[in-house]
């Protein structure tokens, strides 16, 4: 993987409460002169066993550069694990070390680590500051930024959360060299999904360039990682709490989330999950006539090129309709979703007619 010279530097503009996004290739090393910018003495490193084998030494090197005293909580690997029992052994974790309100948790992982760490840093104390540091490409254009934290519940999917911003996002394009080519195309998904929902140009981009994101080409990710952190920072600081167009970023997600929901969390990812589930919202719109047949193909093509499911699993029409009505997008009983008038432009709260859902879900 070729590296990028300088970091590049965006911002997620909420005002007070704005913060970097550090996206370049070895920023891991910058850990602990941000912790020590952000005024932080004590950091804990909440991260799991399998991130720790490749990632943990060298932001433990650079806190200790810092003169930043740590302590690090491992968390057992997997989404089944964004739980409830977590959830407390992280907090018990925090006690136990005699964290304070100023101490500082540095979510590094993946977006389970970086929802689960992020949740518990939001309640802990009534709320202690953390900063991302996404070790997979879903958490690198995504999870990380916009500061939703959450663990599942066995009825629904991140349905115990709070919003709670990182103080600083530090993604380094280095840790995708460990990840397993699977977990790549998962965050392609989402990559793909900004390309759908906001910018025609990018989708393009990403047809012509798919091959060299698949390979690992250093530079054709930081511009992906780049394109979508922009893109989604745009979207937060419009609207940071999801009162509108916020929603636009869970394009796919309502019927995503019941898949990950029906097969068990971890069965499916959760990209894989949102891959199938834009197939199904680009369908659906383009049964109500709003987007070109031939546009329903192109996004599937791509996806499928990804290596990313585009059929979804055969659920049985009722099962998906029970899963999809505890979506967080309900609204007074009716169901809102995200759907395409073109690639490029996504429309928020639309209400689907029963027949089209029928025809269109296994
Ligand atoms: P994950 O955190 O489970 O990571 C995937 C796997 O890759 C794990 O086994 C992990 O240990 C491993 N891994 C992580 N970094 C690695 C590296 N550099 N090298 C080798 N292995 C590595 O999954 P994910 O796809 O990162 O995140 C999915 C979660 O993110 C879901 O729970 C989803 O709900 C959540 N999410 C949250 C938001 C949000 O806005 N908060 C947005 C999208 C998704
Ligand atoms: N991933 C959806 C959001 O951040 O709003």
């Amino acid at each position: 993987m070729t590296s990028t010279p300088e970091p590049r530097v965006l911002a997620v503009g909420l005002g007070a409460r704005s913060y970097p996004i550090r996206i370049g290739s070895g920023v891991l090393a910058e850990t602990g002169s941000m912790v020590a910018a952000l005024g932080a003495r004590r950091a804990i490193v909440v991260t799991n066993p399998v991130v720790a084998a490749h990632w943990l030494e060298p932001v433990r090197a650079s806190l200790a550069a810092r003169g930043i005293a740590t302590a690090t909580i491992e968390i057992p690997d997997g989404e089944a694990h964004k739980d409830f029992a977590t959830l407390q052994a992280v907090l018990t974790g925090l006690i136990e070390q005699r964290a304070e309100r100023k101490t500082l948790v540095v979510a590094l992982g993946g977006g389970v680590v970086g929802d689960l760490a992020g949740f518990a840093a939001a309640i802990y104390q009534r709320g202690m500051p953390f900063v991302q540091v996404p070790t997979t490409l879903l958490a690198q254009v995504d999870s990380s930024v916009g500061g939703k934290t959450a663990i599942n519940h066995p009825l629904g999917k991140n349905m115990i959360g709070a919003f709670h911003q990182p103080r600083a996002v530090l993604i380094d394009t280095a840790c995708l060299a460990t990840l397993p080519a699977r977990e790549l195309a998962a965050g392609l998904a989402e990559v793909v999904k900004y390309g759908a929902i906001r910018d025609p140009a990018f989708f393009a981009w990403l047809e012509t360039n798919l091959d060299a994101l698949l390979a690992g080409d250093g530079a054709a990710l930081a511009h992906a990682i780049e394109t979508s952190c922009r893109i989604k920072a745009q979207v937060v600081a419009a609207d940071e709490r999801e009162e509108g167009e916020r929603a636009v970023l869970n394009f796919g997600h309502t019927f995503g989330h019941a898949i990950e929901n029906a097969l068990g969390y971890g069965e499916w990812l959760h990209g894989e999950a949102v891959a199938a589930g834009m197939v199904l919202a680009a369908e659906v719109s383009a049964r109500l006539g709003m987007l070109a047949p031939p546009d329903v193909g192109r996004l599937r093509d791509l996806l499928a090129r990804a290596r990313l499911p585009v059929s979804p699993p055969a659920l049985g029409h009722a099962r998906w309709l029970d899963l999809m009505a505890r979506d967080k997008k309900v609204e007074a009983g009716t169901i809102r979703f995200v759907l395409l008038e073109a690639l490029g432009r996504a429309v928020v709260g639309h209400d689907v007619p029963p027949e089209v859902l029928r025809d269109v879900l296994p």
